[in-house]
């Protein structure tokens, strides 16, 4: 079944296109008509008309989805929305679609549990897609690389970590096979074996091709990277035995390896999706081509490419691999989004004073803290950069979540671009 979703406007129009498969949900595609450049009313029907046919045409839906209309005080803007509703309910009758209706009430009922839920509590429980094949995954991830340097390592206390991110609607948990040098999963694993049920409630991400010099491994005389399938493949398999777990969500291949064979690479990355140990798999650190030339050796997506990116970190804005993931829609994931909290500190150079000035001005006006702002920042670009927080505090896993709340608007966006480069815009 595929459905077309529309929420009718007569400047905006959105539409998404679902598609019911064996896996569940999957988007096929969603854009918006905007009509405001076109003069008169009638030609913006038209306009709205002939859009959504070509769509039907494209993807020949079965059903058609519309919000219902709701009363607002405005009678000018009501009346104008149902002449919208009534284009697109005779383009759906012509076409023969079913007609399915949903009231806004149904659908934040659906999406948040309650009818009368704000916009805010909406966008609060929205999730994504790394990629239109994939489950969801939660707008901001929690990252455990710091985890050692807690001294909270107690089971009890690690439990009580995740369930501030799952009270937080942060479900999405990132690893590596050698974070806490080789130990963090099997201590985030301890919880998962007392608790199996927390299983189905997370997305597990993990990552593999570094090996440290360690004394569990005393062949390794120095620290390499290693991407062959081999070692793609055991990595992984030791990470499911500490986490106590049969597969994880996305495997990612940490760093790229300048003597990477990216054919046996791809080959392990292939076998992990094929027996089922990675639903999905991705890059982390990869410049644009790097990514390019690993997809180029695979018949499944890699889904994201895992990069540093904050206020502190711009380069993937400018060196193309941002770009990459949205050419290949793959949705990044950020890496030290708040610069790993040197950004929130005490500044040690003139630009980092100015950040934090601009950031701190700005978040009076969006009634927010640095924190909450660093992160609006990533969330607005369009790319749909996924953050993943590093706190050792839960206040401030608490503090970070409300981030996807914010929007911020463009003008302080770029306010906040000049600042992080030193450079005004052309
Ligand atoms: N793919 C890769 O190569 C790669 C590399 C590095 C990291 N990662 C992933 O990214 C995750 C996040 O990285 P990250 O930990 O660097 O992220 P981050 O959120 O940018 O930084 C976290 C650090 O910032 C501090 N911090 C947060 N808020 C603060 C505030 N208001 N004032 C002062 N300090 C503050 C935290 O201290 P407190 O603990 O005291 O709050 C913590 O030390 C990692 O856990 C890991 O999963 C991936």
């Amino acid at each position: 079944m595929i459905v077309i979703g529309i929420d009718p406007g007569s400047i905006v129009t959105g539409i998404g296109i679902v598609q019911q498969t064996q896996m569940g949900l999957r988007l096929v595609t969603q854009c918006e008509i905007r009509t405001r450049a076109y003069r008169t009313f009638n030609d913006k029907l038209k306009k709205i008309y002939d859009e959504i046919l070509k769509l039907v045409a494209l993807y020949s839906p079965t059903h058609i989805s519309l919000e219902t209309i709701f009363f607002s005080n405005n009678v000018q803007s009501a009346l104008k929305l149902g002449h919208v509703r009534g284009c697109v309910l005779a383009l759906a009758i012509s076409q023969n679609l079913n007609i399915l209706e949903y009231s806004p009430k149904q659908v934040k009922r659906i999406i948040t549990g309650n009818g009368n839920a704000s916009k805010e509590q909406v966008a609060y429980m929205v999730r994504i897609k790394l990629h239109p094949s994939t489950s969801e995954f939660s707008r901001i991830a929690y990252g455990w690389w710091r985890l050692l340097s807690s001294d909270a390592l107690s089971t009890k206390n690690i439990e009580k970590r995740i369930n501030t991110c799952l009270e937080n609607n942060i479900t999405t948990f990132d690893h590596a096979d050698i974070y806490g040098s080789y130990q963090c999963e099997a201590y985030f694993g301890r919880v998962l074996k007392q608790i199996p049920s927390l299983r189905n409630q997370i997305e597990l991400v993990t990552k593999s091709g570094i090996k440290l010099v360690h004394p569990d491994f005393p062949e390794r005389k120095r620290k390499i990277y290693d991407l062959h399938s081999t070692h793609i493949v055991q990595s992984l398999e030791a990470s499911l035995r500490k986490f106590g777990t049969d597969y994880v969500d996305v495997l990612l291949i940490h760093r790229p390896n300048p003597l990477c064979d990216f054919e046996d690479c791809a080959k392990g990355l292939t076998s992990v999706v094929e027996t089922g140990k990675a639903k999905y798999v991705g890059v982390s650190n990869f410049s644009a081509w790097e990514f390019e030339t690993l997809q180029s050796f695979l018949s499944i997506q890699l889904v994201t490419n895992q990069l540093e990116i904050s206020l502190c970190n711009l380069k993937s804005f400018t060196d193309g691999s941002l770009h990459k993931c949205i050419e290949r829609r793959a949705t990044p994931m950020a890496w030290s989004p708040l610069g790993g909290g040197k950004m929130l500190l005490e500044p040690y150079d003139e630009l980092g004073r100015k950040r934090l000035d601009m950031l701190v001005m700005l978040s009076r006006k969006y009634e927010c803290n640095i924190t909450q702002l660093a992160l609006a920042w990533l969330l607005l670009h369009p790319a749909n950069i996924l953050p993943i927080i590093g706190t050792n505090q839960t206040r401030r896993i608490a503090e970070a979540s409300y981030a996807v709340q914010i929007k911020l608007g463009e003008e302080d966006w770029f306010e906040l671009w000049e600042v992080s480069t030193g450079a005004r815009i052309p």
